[in-house]
């Protein structure tokens, strides 16, 4: 995607994703080649893998080669599932690749799991809702002392002073929640802020209500919010969705919001509240 280009998230649209979107994924050098090192540093012989949405099955086809036993892969595209029981790839391990159709909420598997893998990892972090599946996976699939990929994810969020973004959100006439796009660091109107951390146990929130505090370049005015991802896949491997290249499938959140200082203030406090997988910002006001 180019600079500034907007358009409708594909957070909003996932159970929706066609080849061609999986295609996209697959092209993501950055993104294959991280959960590729990743799955085979902590894939052990043996092990048996869950792979919460497993799309195309590159991920299984992975852990299968890494030496796992048995990988189970959940998918609620029933479409998409069907696709990866016809891959070469994965064919080749017989049953020892178990597809299971369904929302992962809601299947059962007949025993608990050494690794859980997932690329539910929305480009805001928790915007395809991965907090929640990810939660409830670790609690009801993975064995005591399991491993997830990823096992820790980030959120980050900086004004922006973006006006082309704007000028593009208009022309297209779009309404949305929320923007998909790419925002260059240059647009930063303070430093990015930590907004969560999330590590898929009890105490991490769903939906939640965070304030933050920015220090801001007085000098540029501020159109709105962008927000990216960093997550810890294994010891060695992190992703990271901040800065974007040509082949991304990962483009930028951007939350469009005029903010306006005070003659001679510097700082912006602000809400952000999540819920049922909205956001909305405030500015706060002391
Ligand atoms: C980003 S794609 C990743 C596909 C594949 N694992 C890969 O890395 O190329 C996410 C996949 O997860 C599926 N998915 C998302 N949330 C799910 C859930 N809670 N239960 C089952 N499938 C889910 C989507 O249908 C989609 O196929």
């Amino acid at each position: 995607m180019k600079q500034y280009e907007v358009k409708k998230p594909e957070a909003l649209q996932v159970i929706d994703w066609d080849i061609e979107f999986h295609n996209i994924m697959l092209n993501d050098s950055e993104r294959m080649k991280a959960f590729k090192k990743a799955i085979f540093e902590v894939v052990k012989e043996g092990d048996v893998v869950l792979d919460l949405g497993v799309g195309t099955g590159i991920l299984a086809q992975w852990a299968l080669e890494a030496g796992a036993a048995k990988v189970y892969g959940v998918d609620f595209n029933k479409t998409i599932l069907d696709y990866a029981q016809q891959n070469p790839n994965l064919k080749k391990f017989g049953d020892n690749y178990i597809p299971i159709f369904g929302n992962s909420m809601n299947v059962e598997l007949p025993e608990k799991v050494d690794v859980i893998i997932s690329e539910t990892i929305g480009n805001f972090a928790d915007n395809e809702n991965c907090v929640e599946y990810l939660k409830d996976a670790r609690k009801r699939f993975l064995k005591q002392d399991g491993i997830m990929i990823p096992s820790q994810l980030k959120q980050f969020l900086v004004p922006v002073c973006s006006p082309e973004v704007e000028k593009n959100i208009e022309s297209a006439h779009l309404a949305l929640p929320y923007f998909e796009t790419v925002i260059p660091k240059r647009d930063y109107v303070a430093q990015p802020q930590l907004v969560n951390t999330f590590s898929f146990i009890e105490s991490d929130q769903v939906d939640y209500t965070k304030n933050l505090s920015f220090e801001c370049l007085t000098s540029k005015k501020i159109t709105g919010f962008k927000g990216w991802y960093r997550a810890q896949l294994s010891p060695l491997v992190i992703l990271d969705s901040e800065i974007t290249f040509e082949d991304s499938s990962w483009n930028n959140f951007y939350f469009s919001k005029q903010v306006e200082l005070g003659e001679g203030e510097t700082t912006l406090d602000i809400k952000i509240t999540r819920n049922n997988n909205m956001y909305s910002f405030e500015q706060v006001t002391k």
